[in-house]
């Protein structure tokens, strides 16, 4: 560095703690030699996180929260849309990406998550971590639901509607509170402003506070590893993990990697199938807004798909209360049974690599119990397997599964036969 830089960098140095945390948290962060493709998920979200937050901005130049019809009899709001779509220059890029972007922020978080639970990554010392990411999958459901309202297409207002309505069944204060939602007794034009306002401001705010707490709480115990070792217990003379290396320049440039792979799907589904086979952007949303006429079939985006099985499932009222509540319950549950993690988990292993049988069958049966879920989340109740296996009894079955996973975890995880965890990480 030339003198000059140098004088220039000292004077910022004593005013800003700039070259300290550049070694705090990248040349002289220590990281486990031994990362995977998994821990590639964590630097993609947080980058399309950023090209959310971009392409947003660019939206709201040109979209109108306006519920109310124009000279055509189309609603502003979505009449705003299809003007970005076919007039704004480089407008349809820049929704496209927005708008497989939320799908992609979802395909990365359950990755990233997946990759949680096969490292055990939320186990003591990383509880916090863990909390606010299950903090961050709340409010990223937050955003994406209100946002998805936005374009005021038919399944915008309907699935809303469905959704605000579940709100009501809440006792005492639940009729109420879907009024204070909706700002409305029915979604409308005072919805469609305080989403967007809620979209565009409040909720990203969250959402990067809590990005923030994550980091740093990561930052403060160092990451896991696909071993589940802590490589802060074997340190060298020079007082660096033997097992760490500095994050930059190895972690950037591997993530580098990853980021050059996810771009190039990404590109690929913005430039040749934004639609997502009407899984990214649902065929009846393409239809504007129409409280006169419901959809037939209305299904949430598939991201949302496997909690709103389980509230499906929920079909029997319960002391007094009815089913509607119990599927409020269910879904809401199991989003926060995720937190509990950490302190129903009581293997003595962390990692996958290390753990008995038990955990790897119960654990597969409740990916595939997932992804059954979320399959039929998509699909009317009436569906039935290739026309004979009603889908509804096996939704409740792995409804049940997915609970009793996590509900009956503290014992078998601690039964299960692991093998000896090494000192120092595999490779
Ligand atoms: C906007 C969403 C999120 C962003 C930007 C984000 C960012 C990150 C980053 C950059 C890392 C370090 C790199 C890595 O380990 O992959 C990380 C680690 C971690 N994240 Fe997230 N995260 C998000 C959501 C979540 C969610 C929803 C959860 C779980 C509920 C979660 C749990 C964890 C855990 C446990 C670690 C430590 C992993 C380990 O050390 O093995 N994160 N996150």
């Amino acid at each position: 560095m030339t003198t000059k830089a140098q004088a220039v960098l000292d004077w910022v140095d004593e005013r800003f703690p700039l070259t300290s945390s550049i070694k705090g948290h990248l040349t002289e962060y220590y990281a486990p030699k031994n990362f995977n493709f998994w821990y590639f998920f964590g630097s993609l979200a947080l980058l399309v996180l950023v090209i959310q937050i971009v392409t947003g901005i660019f939206l709201v130049m040109h979209y109108k929260p306006d519920a109310s019809l124009n000279a055509s009899g189309v609603p502003v709001a979505f009449a705003s849309v299809e003007y970005i779509m076919r007039d704004v220059p480089g407008g349809w890029i820049i929704r496209y990406m927005h708008s497989t972007g939320a799908s992609a922020f979802f395909v990365v978080v359950y990755l990233h998550m997946f990759r949680g639970l096969l490292y055990g990554s939320y186990r003591k010392p990383r509880e916090l971590i863990w909390i606010f990411g299950t903090l961050i999958f709340l409010a990223l459901m937050a955003e994406a639901f209100m946002g998805y309202l936005l374009p005021w297409g038919q399944m915008s207002f309907w699935g809303a509607q469905v959704i605000v309505n579940l709100f009501s069944a809440i006792p005492v204060i639940g009729p109420d509170l879907s009024v204070v939602i909706r700002g409305d007794f029915v979604v409308s034009d005072a919805t469609l402003n305080r989403f967007f306002s809620f979209h565009v401001i409040a909720v990203p705010l969250i959402l990067i506070g809590l990005v923030v707490a994550h980091i740093v709480a990561l930052h403060e115990v160092g990451s896991n590893n696909p071993d589940g070792v802590e490589i802060k217990k074997k340190k060298g003379a020079d007082g660096h993990p033997l097992d760490g290396i500095p994050f930059h320049p190895y972690y950037t440039v591997k993530d580098i990697v990853g980021v050059v792979g996810f771009l190039i799907v990404f590109s690929f589904i913005v430039f040749f199938a934004p639609e997502g086979g009407g899984y990214f952007l649902e065929f009846n949303n393409f239809v504007p807004a129409d409280p006169l006429k419901t959809p037939p079939h209305i299904a949430p985006v598939w991201y949302f798909t496997p909690f709103y099985s389980l509230l499906r499932a929920m079909v029997w009222p319960l002391f007094g209360l009815d089913a509607k509540f119990w599927g409020v319950v269910a879904m809401g549950g199991g989003v926060v049974i995720i937190a509990f993690l950490p302190w129903l988990d009581r293997s003595p292993a962390k990692s996958i690599r290390y753990r008995g049988p038990i955990f790897k069958t119960l654990l597969t049966i409740f990916i595939i119990g997932f992804a059954i879920l979320g399959f039929l989340g998509t699909k009317p109740p009436s569906y039935a397997f290739f026309g004979v296996i009603p889908g509804a009894p096996v939704a409740q079955l792995f409804s049940l599964y997915y609970f009793l996973f996590f509900l009956t975890m503290p014992v078998w995880s601690k039964i299960d036969k692991c093998k000896p965890v090494p000192d120092r990480v595999t490779g």
